[in-house]
């Protein structure tokens, strides 16, 4: 998958002044550029959704939007701007599902699955976005502690899904069978996005295995570079 040819990034904090991403428009415009000369024609703008940080409204991350797109028209940087959010996973997901901003023209949710929050709670919640006609796209899992690849010891989840189409989807939720956290998501339908700086040690060498070991498994779905400035992109697609 890292082999095709890629003209979509699906995580990018580029907007300026929304989140911890780009802090100008001039690191915003030097960051198109370096889109631009790797060859990407989209880029998703997904800044942090984060209750009691990152609280930029939909409307203002749709004018955000429209301004730094006008700024590309004048610059002539061909690359289309899509609107999106990388929501974070907690109790407050909840009150942002009435009408999220998903990846502009699908159905894709993008979530942040945090470290520190209990497995039943992120069935729960991802099973209740999927309720609502989303499909959860799970940002980086390659970082995400909770998600590992299944072993034997891990996952029934094969024996289960055979036992389970026997009964309603919340009578299955509800269950407390034993599953692999990832096969799980898997099997509600929800997709997986790799962060390209994970396949060469950007976020060091555990991270690193994961990710290519999720990628053998054919795990990821769709790939993106979560740049939040130029220096971290450069790195990222390795160019100047
Ligand atoms: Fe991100």
């Amino acid at each position: 998958m890292r082999d095709q040819k890629r003209v979509t990034d699906y995580h990018c904090h580029i907007l300026p002044g929304i989140d911890d991403g780009a802090e100008t428009l001039e690191s915003a415009l030097l960051m198109a550029r370096l889109f631009l000369k790797a060859g990407y024609k989209e880029i998703c703008c997904t800044s942090h959704l984060i209750r009691g940080r990152y609280e930029a409204s939909s409307a203002e991350i749709l004018d955000a939007r429209n301004q730094l797109q006008a700024e590309f028209n004048r610059a002539k940087i061909d690359i289309k701007l899509l609107l999106g959010r990388e929501h974070y996973l907690d109790e407050f997901l909840f009150d942002n599902l009435k009408q999220p901003l998903l990846l502009e023209g699908t159905n894709l949710f993008l979530v942040e699955i945090p470290n520190l929050i209990s497995i039943e709670l992120v069935k729960e919640i991802l099973f209740k976005v999927t309720c609502h006609g989303y499909v959860p796209l799970i940002a980086h899992p390659e970082r995400c502690t909770l998600l590992e690849l299944p072993t034997q010891e891990n996952n029934n989840s094969r024996f289960w899904n055979f036992w389970s189409n026997q009964k309603s989807p919340i009578e299955n939720h509800q269950s407390k069978m034993p599953t692999n956290l990832l096969t799980y998501l898997q099997d509600i339908g929800c997709q997986f996005q790799g962060n390209l700086g994970s396949f060469h040690g950007f976020y060091g060498k555990n991270i690193q295995k994961k990710a290519k070991s999720f990628e053998q498994a054919s795990i990821y779905t769709h790939l993106g570079t979560d740049a939040h400035n130029p220096d971290h992109l450069k790195q990222i697609l390795n160019i100047t």
